[in-house]
């Protein structure tokens, strides 16, 4: 039987091809722009002079000690990549239990952030709160018998929001997935009078195995076990909702779904969902991945790119923290 309704030459009305004809037109009808201000470029930091040091895991990115760290950033903001993510390093001897490095007025990190805003006050410095990178247990909370605590841990991320907040950070990124930790956080901040200091709330966080090259560059894995009683669990959808309509509730500016490409239908649904700006962080072992086939001569380095922080800015994002920041626009890819 022929179900055809129409013959071809006659009566087909709708052709999509025709809107994809030429550049011109190709462009024109275009839904979905990346641009420099979508982007927030993660740096890494390690304490010293001169130091400039590549992650194995993640070709062309390096941890940088603080004199390095100013001119990298010099150099992204001359390209109009004005925002950061910052990370530490810290040295094995200075971890502890409670992370009481990561709220010393002389640690490395609020040197950091104090640099940065002193040197660059127009850029938009973003900080991590979490305690992996100081804990010796390397977990984003306070470990009892195993366990990670959830309200014992509230008050050190709070000194540590704190401490970022007088440094002069722009947004705070909780980190950890601890429970309540955004509204505890954000009245912390406002009893201080920082109520210009924004949240950027880690909301649907996953335990995922993306963090991989992440941990190299900061030494920051767990001593043991998993992060699966705080991060969330891959196969959860309606759970994250749950998690960016807490942190809405509790204050945050910005909810962020991670990593980003297994989760483009999280980020879809949290944009479908909310008025607040949502971020979407293209993480390490998504770097990796990438950077690994390009390597190899598996896929074209500037399109498969492109490709990725297009998808991640379909699916909703309207800020993408990734490894690719300053090469797309040292290259001019955008
Ligand atoms: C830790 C933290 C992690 C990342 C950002 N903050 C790793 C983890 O939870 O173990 C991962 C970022 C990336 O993989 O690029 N609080």
């Amino acid at each position: 039987m022929d179900y055809r309704p129409w013959t071809i030459d006659q009566n087909m009305l709708q052709r999509p091809r025709r809107n994809r004809k030429s550049e011109v037109i190709r462009q024109m009808v275009q839904e979905t722009h990346v641009s420099a201000a979508n982007l927030i470029f993660p740096l890494f930091i390690v304490d010293g002079t001169f130091q400039k040091s590549e992650v194995a895991s993640m070709p062309g990115i390096f941890r940088y000690s603080i004199d390095n760290l100013l001119r990298e950033i010099e150099s992204c903001l001359k390209l109009g990549l004005n925002s950061f993510d910052l990370f530490p390093n810290i040295e094995e001897s200075l971890k502890d239990k409670y992370a009481t490095e990561s709220h010393r007025e002389q640690s490395l990190y609020l040197r950091a952030i104090r640099e940065v805003k002193k040197n660059f006050p127009e850029a938009c410095v973003v900080t991590d709160v979490a305690m992996d990178p100081y804990s010796s247990d390397g977990h984003d909370g306070i470990v009892e018998n195993g366990e990670i605590l959830n309200d014992e841990t509230l008050e050190i991320l709070g000194k540590m929001a704190l401490a970022h907040a007088q440094c002069g950070a722009d947004i705070i990124a909780p980190s950890d997935m601890m429970d309540g930790r955004v509204g505890y956080i954000r009245n912390l901040l406002d009893e201080n009078k920082f109520t210009n200091v924004s949240i950027m709330s880690y909301s649907a966080k996953y335990a995922s195995a993306f963090y991989g090259p992440f941990r190299d560059a900061l030494n920051s894995a767990p001593k043991f076990g998993d992060k699966k009683s705080y991060q969330m669990n891959p196969a959860n959808q309606r759970e994250a909702l749950l998690e960016a309509n807490l942190d809405e509730l509790e204050g945050a500016d910005y909810l962020m779904v991670k990593p980003a490409l297994p989760y483009l239908d999280v980020i879809k649904l949290i944009k479908d969902n909310t008025e607040l700006p949502v971020a979407a962080y293209n993480v390490s072992g998504e770097y990796a991945m990438i950077k690994a086939a390009i390597q190899r001569g598996w896929l074209n380095e500037q399109r498969a790119i492109t490709e990725v922080l297009t998808g991640i800015r379909r699916a909703g994002a309207s800020a993408i923290l990734t490894y690719h920041a300053k090469e797309v626009l040292e290259n001019k890819w955008l």
